[in-house]
Formats: structure tokens, sequence, C-alpha cells
């Protein structure tokens, strides 16, 4: 939802001082400098504005307003490639005989260079604006019916001041694009039901994971599990289908919370859910405890960045931590993570056995499969040979002393 401290912003039309309040999902400053632009105004002209820190309010045909983001992007685009063929051909030439190990040093680099370059890219992107009524609606020439959309992902705005607002055109398409994935839903083959994702929650469209929790042998009681970092409430729906009496799942999101509810409710599942850091509270001890927990150790740059990026693997530590105490005699932990930070040199598989072992858990069993999206293909990806490597794991936990 909105953050609760309102932000706005001004700029001049007709010499006339405009006020509006400032909409971002993606945590960018209210824009300091604002010009007019429409649909007169060239791709160059705009990505030239954009570069140069000026945001631009579209008073042009709304469908072209999406053509002209477009054509910005593609434009960041070429601009990146031209930084990668220079700091490709760099290396090239200053080539020694210790490469293999300047190359390995150079991977996290990499990772922290193409983070940075996305947060360029988004800062870019987000200088595009436009202006919505208090019930966002868009006074532009074929402007379709975005309210229900922006609803749904800003929440409302309070109709009654009469208070317009301005938001990014990239910012709009995110909520539209969530819009779309709620309406149809993501099907998963493998169990025969769709899951329907709310903005702002981790959308299960990667779910090769899905089958490791349908090929692990359930402990032999299966009277309490734990879903923890629910989401979507995916994984907590296949362990209630497994045939666990009681499932209980937490998230610290509001917005998973309502999402996660619809899906249970829809799916007839009858899994309880409560708002926690981590474990439930009140709760029987559990003889399973599940956690897809974010996988990159980095520092989240926006709110709908929290579902895989975690600070210095906080919730995976404080999840590995905790889970010996809330398990029944003879209890599992299943624990779903992506070795991509192995890969990126973010995190080592000697820490991560160290965590198992200092919250006095072993490996039981380990099941692995390997991502097959469309990033793990990119051969242009300068971080292709980690994402093609990556390997997603359950890990089966079990107490030292069971
Ligand atoms: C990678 S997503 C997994 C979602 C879902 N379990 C799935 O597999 O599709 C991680 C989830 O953990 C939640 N989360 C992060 N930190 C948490 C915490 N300290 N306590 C509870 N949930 C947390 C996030 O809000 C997010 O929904």
């Amino acid at each position: 939802m909105l953050p609760t401290e309102k932000q706005y912003v001004q700029w001049h039309e007709n010499e006339t001082l405009h006020n509006a309040r400032w909409l971002s999902q993606s945590n960018q400053v209210p824009p300091v400098r604002i010009v007019l632009i429409d649909d007169k105004t060239t791709a160059d002209e705009a990505y030239r504005l954009a570069c140069a820190g000026t945001s631009m309010l579209w008073h042009g045909d709304f469908q072209n307003a999406r053509q002209l983001l477009q054509a910005i992007n593609r434009r960041i685009e070429r601009s990146e490639q031209r930084k990668i063929s220079k700091a490709a051909n760099k290396n090239k030439s200053t080539k020694t005989t210790a490469e293999p190990l300047v190359v390995s040093k150079q991977i996290p680099n990499l990772f922290h260079q193409q983070r940075q370059a996305q947060a360029q890219r988004s800062r870019v992107l987000s200088r595009l604006l436009l202006k919505l009524d208090a019930s966002y609606v868009s006074q532009l020439h074929r402007a379709p019916d975005i309210s229900a959309a922006c609803t749904a992902a800003f929440g409302q705005l309070d109709e009654g001041m009469d208070e317009s607002c301005l938001l990014s055109f990239r910012d709009l398409q995110g909520a539209l694009g969530a819009a779309g994935w709620r309406a149809k839903g993501v099907p998963i083959e493998s169990l025969g039901l769709s899951i329907f994702p709310h903005y702002g929650v981790f959308a299960p469209t990667r779910h090769e994971y899905v089958q490791l929790l349908l090929d692990a042998r359930l402990p032999n009681a299966c009277d309490v599990a734990f879903d923890i970092g629910t989401g979507t409430g995916l994984l907590a729906i296949i362990l209630a289908q497994r045939g666990m009496q009681q499932v209980i799942a937490t998230d610290l999101n509001p917005r998973a919370l309502a999402c996660a509810s619809e899906n249970f409710a829809r799916l007839e599942s009858a899994v309880q859910l409560q708002q926690a850091d981590l474990f439930p509270t009140d709760a029987p001890l559990a003889n399973l405890i599940v956690c897809n927990p974010p996988w990159l150790p980095a520092k989240p740059t926006s709110p709908l960045e929290y579902a895989v990026y975690d600070a210095n693997s906080a919730m995976l530590r404080g999840f590995l931590q905790g889970a010996k105490q809330h398990l029944a005699e003879q209890g599992e932990v299943w624990l779903i993570l992506s070795d991509l930070a192995e890969h990126l040199q973010l995190r080592s598989r000697d820490e991560l056995l160290g965590w198992f072992a200092d919250a006095g858990l072993e490996v039981k069993y380990r099941l692995d499969t390997q991502p097959k999206h469309s990033r793990s293909q990119d051969t242009t990806d300068p971080l292709f040979a980690a994402r093609s490597a990556e390997i997603t794991s359950l890990w089966c936990l079990v107490p030292v002393d069971n």
C-alpha cells in the first residue's frame, strides 16, 4: 500500500503552479525538475532529458507513451551493451597468466554492477510521468480504464480531497501487469491448478521447485506443518493437499497475507494464516517446517524486491536458527534454496553448511532441480555462467540429536 507519509510534487503548466500527490512503489524520490512533453517529443530527446535527471509529464496520447518508454529502454540497452563491450575489450587487453583468478574475483563485482545498472535503468525509465485524478482516471487520449489495477496496487487515494497524483508510467505498467496475473493466474501444471498472485507478492512463475515439494517423502507424523514466508500460499496449499492435517502459513508482508488468504479460499484449502516474523505464535510443534526464503544476499532496493533479496541472508539465518525449537520429535525442515548466490560468490557452500550446523541441524537428504527460465539460457547476460549453472535444492534437515 502507499507509504503512510504523503509526498507531493510541484510543476508549472502555462505559468501556473500545480501540485499533486507523488506515488512511487519503487521508492523513487519525488522529482524536482518536471517538463511537459507530448507526441511531438522524439525518443532521443526524451532519453537525453531522462538521463540528465529531468522528469517528463506526458501530455500526449496514452498509447504513444508506452512506445516512448520502449524506445527509451532500447537506448538504455544499447548504452549498457556498449559499456559491457568496452569492459570486455579492456579485460582482453590486460590478460595475464593469472586470468582464472582475476575472472573469478570479478563475478561478485559483475553482480553488483548489474544491480547498479538495473537501479540506474529504473531511475531513468521512471522519469516518464503521468497524472491521474483521485479515482485513478487518466484524461489522456486513448487512456484505458486503469483505476481497478491502480487501486489494487497503490490503495485508495483520498477521493474526498480531490487529490490528483503523479506517478511513473513504469510503476503504472507494473500495476497493470500484476492485475493481468491476478486475473488470469499462474498455471502450476504439476498440480493442475492456478495460483493468483497480487501486486507486490512473489509470483511463482518459475516453479520448478514445486516438483521438489511433491517428490520429497513426508515425515512419519503428518499432524502439523508450517510454511514460513508463504507469499501466494502455494507451498502451504501443496502441504495441505499432500495430507498434512494442520497447516499454518506465515508472512510479514500484508499483501502476501491478503493474497494467500484469497488463494486458500479459492481452492478451499483449510490453511491457517498468521502475520509473523518467521514462526507462528501460539502454535503446536511442527512435524514439518517448509521455507523458500529470498535467495540472494543483497540489500533490497524497493518493497517489491523483498521476496528475492535478503541483506546478509538475515531471513535464511533467522529461519535456520529458530527452526529446531519449533520441531516436534522426528520433525523435518525442508529448506528450498537456489545456489545462485554461490555461483555469484556471494555466499559459499561451506558457509551454508556451517549455518545448518550452528542451528543444530544436519542434512538427511537433498533433492535438486535445474531452473529452465529464459534468463538461464541468455548467453548475452554477463552473469550467464552463474545463471546457467544454478541448481535449486530441497534440503531435508533434521536435528542433529534426532
Ligand atoms: C521467495 S518468496 C517465497 C514465497 C512462497 N513461499 C513461494 O515459494 O512461492 C519469500 C517470502 O518470504 C517472505 N518473508 C521475508 N522475510 C520474512 C520474515 N522475516 N517472516 C516471514 N516471511 C518473510 C516474503 O514476504 C516472501 O513472501
